[in-house]
């Protein structure tokens, strides 16, 4: 692997080198919270055009932990409010020296763009871009799936049979899309829940089942895990939303939807979280939820990526 731009076109054995690496990250850090020196001697460059407290942060705490040097570089404050092109800041960053840069940037391709310009030799890392993909918030998704369901048995198994239930506002949603795609690769049957004006055009085309009933969908899916997304405000017309309350009686993650989960199953927002919109406390805060867990193993999953792109061990592909 060269960039990490999407799960699309992840292909399963390279999704389990991805969730088996970070289990030897999480391990190591488990046993000694020591630095490694896997990436003495690099620079990674975090990029972030649009807002972000978990994906910035868990990134440079990854980077740091692994040695390498972190360069943060905010949109606002920078010269890119000075109306300076995605293509001069990369060359900027080539005339610093990157190896890696993370880039999130409101313009779904933004990734791509950047890895395949030739503006930079550095390895590229997707951390969102518009509404296009998340894959590393995908990959800590399926590694936390994965310890929850398969316990300590987990390395080397995908998520096979397990059904996933994702809710909530899909049409505006890159962590939708990353996780559909490599849940498919991992064996998982994904469904759907949302109103008709928050599914995404081709949703039908899909290989997944929808469902505009949350009641109807949890009791036909009977599922492992149930997945809220967060209502993106910013990125809508007010026209495509249900008012709050309609929202929260129809498809928010309440209390009383808590208690029909089977006992195995668990509870996942990739954060921020609108508490009382798409989850309540409860359900946020219970014992099934796994919010604080998955930005836990976020830093282990983006310490396995950035070894195995940037250390120069696996770069062929
Ligand atoms: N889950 C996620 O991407 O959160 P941030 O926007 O805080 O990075």
């Amino acid at each position: 692997m060269r960039h990490l731009l999407d799960t699309r076109t992840l292909s399963r054995d390279d999704a389990l080198l991805i969730l088996d690496t970070a289990e030897d990250m999480a391990a190591t850090q488990q046993r000694e919270m020591k630095k490694l020196p896997t990436l003495r001697g690099k620079s990674v460059v975090n990029l972030f055009f649009e807002d972000s407290t978990r994906t910035r942060i868990s990134f440079e705490a990854a980077a740091k932990r692994l040695s390498a040097d972190v360069i943060n570089f905010s949109a606002k404050g920078s010269s890119v409010s000075k109306g300076e092109s995605l293509k001069d800041t990369a060359q900027t960053l080539q005339a610093i020296g990157a190896d890696g840069v993370i880039i999130r940037h409101p313009a779904s391709g933004a990734a791509s763009r950047l890895a395949s310009s030739g503006w930079i030799e550095a390895g590229v890392l997707n951390a969102g871009d518009g509404m296009h993909e998340h894959p590393t918030q995908a990959l800590l998704d399926a590694f936390t799936m994965r310890r929850r369901l398969h316990g300590a048995a987990s390395r080397g198994k995908g998520l096979d049979g397990v059904s996933v239930v994702i809710i909530g506002d899909i049409a505006h949603s890159r962590v939708a899309r990353s996780n559909l795609w490599l849940l498919i690769a991992l064996g998982a049957q994904v469904s759907l829940v949302a109103p008709e004006t928050l599914l995404p055009f081709g949703v039908r085309d899909w290989p997944v089942s929808i469902y505009h009933s949350l009641d109807e969908a949890l009791r036909v899916e009977n599922p492992d895990v149930v997945m809220m997304l967060r209502i993106q405000t910013e990125r809508m017309h007010a026209a495509f939303f249900p008012n709050e309350r309609e929202y929260a009686r129809n498809w928010g993650f309440d209390d009383r939807r808590l208690q029909t989960l089977s006992e195995r199953a668990i509870v996942m927002h990739p954060g921020p979280m609108n508490r009382g919109l798409e989850i309540s406390s409860g359900a946020a805060d219970s014992p099934r939820s796994t919010v604080l867990e998955q930005v836990a193993n976020g830093v282990s999953v983006r310490m396995a990526c950035l070894y195995l792109l940037l250390s120069g061990e696996r770069t062929e592909g």
